[in-house]
């Protein structure tokens, strides 16, 4: 720690509480739809008077949230009072549809944790757990968030991956523990046409998600889902890959050996377990290491769902121990995930 005084100190919660506050600003944007006339109108931009009659809001209000977009240097503003987004925002807080587009994140943070966090603070007196996925409308927040990892497979790893994409060209069982809403194993469907993919979750809202995608693209003969958890899985022999994305550090410790028991099972020999996570840190030290912030962050806001993150010792073991030999690990997405596979 370099020059720490009781300013350096007050600038840095300053900052923190700044971050809240920007954080719910760009919330309540995107929930009156400013981000996305702004990015709509990106070249030109609008004055408050005008997108307060487009997006049918109270304008006094809308120039305080303008004005401090402004301070929060989220917005431009030409000198005839038009506001515009800065550079890369329109892909990053305003096209949707945009690989970098972040908004996702920025609706689970204040309206899923934002919530839980007001609550859960009892519970870390009990140790009580939140019941995860209890509504439809949470799974739908929560795997709006990963709806892209897909492109991380696509783009990141089976490039440099080459035997795996070509298994899934030539034709393959895949099964993804942990599936969400489906969407990558229906993305990976779409891409891979001669592969069979069956994911399972115990989270029902996410499967039903998945089932209805599935119908509306007439996957239903290569795609298949089912909601039970990992745990409680009867195959054997069957697959010649098995996945866990974002789910490893998710699944409850007391059941996590058995599900990886059960993929290991699942598995013919010679397939392959992938698992993409988020790495986290072995030693007190690294939790101040930049590239623990996902794996810590996710620790953080997920303890009261009963989350325990694996580090990379940990993981090894757990996988080594149900029987997996010729662990590998890769960093993907400048080091947000580890890609880790293993053979049978
Ligand atoms: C962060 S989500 C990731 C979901 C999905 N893989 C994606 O990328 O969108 C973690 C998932 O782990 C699932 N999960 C929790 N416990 C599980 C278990 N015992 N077996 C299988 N999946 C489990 C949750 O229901 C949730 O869908």
């Amino acid at each position: 720690m370099e020059d720490v005084s009781p300013k350096t100190q007050m600038a840095k919660i300053r900052n923190f509480e700044k971050g809240f506050m920007a954080t719910h600003l760009i919330n309540i944007g995107n929930k009156v739809g400013v981000f996305d006339k702004l990015n709509e109108k990106k070249e030109e931009g609008a004055t408050v008077a005008d997108l307060a009659t487009e997006l049918g809001v109270h304008e006094p209000y809308l120039k305080f949230w303008c004005q401090t977009a402004y301070h929060f240097e989220l917005l431009d503003c030409d000198d005839q009072g038009k506001f515009k987004l800065q550079p890369f925002l329109d892909e990053i807080l305003g096209d949707k549809t945009h690989f970098r587009n972040y908004m996702a994140n920025i609706t689970m943070d204040v309206d899923l944790f934002g919530v839980g966090f007001g609550e859960t603070h009892e519970f870390f007196k009990t140790g009580e757990k939140y019941e995860t996925f209890a509504e439809p409308e949470i799974s739908r927040i929560a795997y709006e968030t990963t709806k892209n990892i897909y492109l991380a497979f696509l783009f990141m790893i089976f490039p440099k991956n080459e035997y795996l994409k070509e298994l899934l060209d030539k034709g393959i069982k895949f099964l993804d523990i942990g599936c969400g809403d489906g969407n990558l194993i229906i993305q990976l469907a779409n891409a891979f046409v001669n592969s069979e993919f069956v994911g399972v979750n115990p989270d029902v809202h996410g499967v039903d998600m998945a089932k209805s995608t599935i119908s509306q693209l007439g996957l239903e003969g290569r795609v298949t889902v089912d909601s039970i958890g990992g745990e409680k899985l009867t195959y054997m022999d069957e697959f010649d890959m098995v996945s866990m994305v974002v789910t490893l550090h998710e699944i409850p410790p007391d059941i996590r050996e058995s599900v990886v028991e059960k993929a290991y099972q699942a598995l013919k020999s010679g397939g392959y377990l992938m698992i993409l996570d988020f790495p986290y840190p072995s030693s007190l030290e690294d939790f101040r290491n930049p590239m623990y912030e996902y794996g810590i962050m996710d620790q953080f806001y997920e303890t009261a769902i009963g989350t325990v993150h694996l580090n990379n010792n940990e993981q090894n073991e757990l996988i080594t121990k149900v029987g997996f030999k010729d662990i590998q690990r890769m960093p993907v997405g400048k080091g947000m995930f580890d890609f880790i596979t293993a053979t049978k």
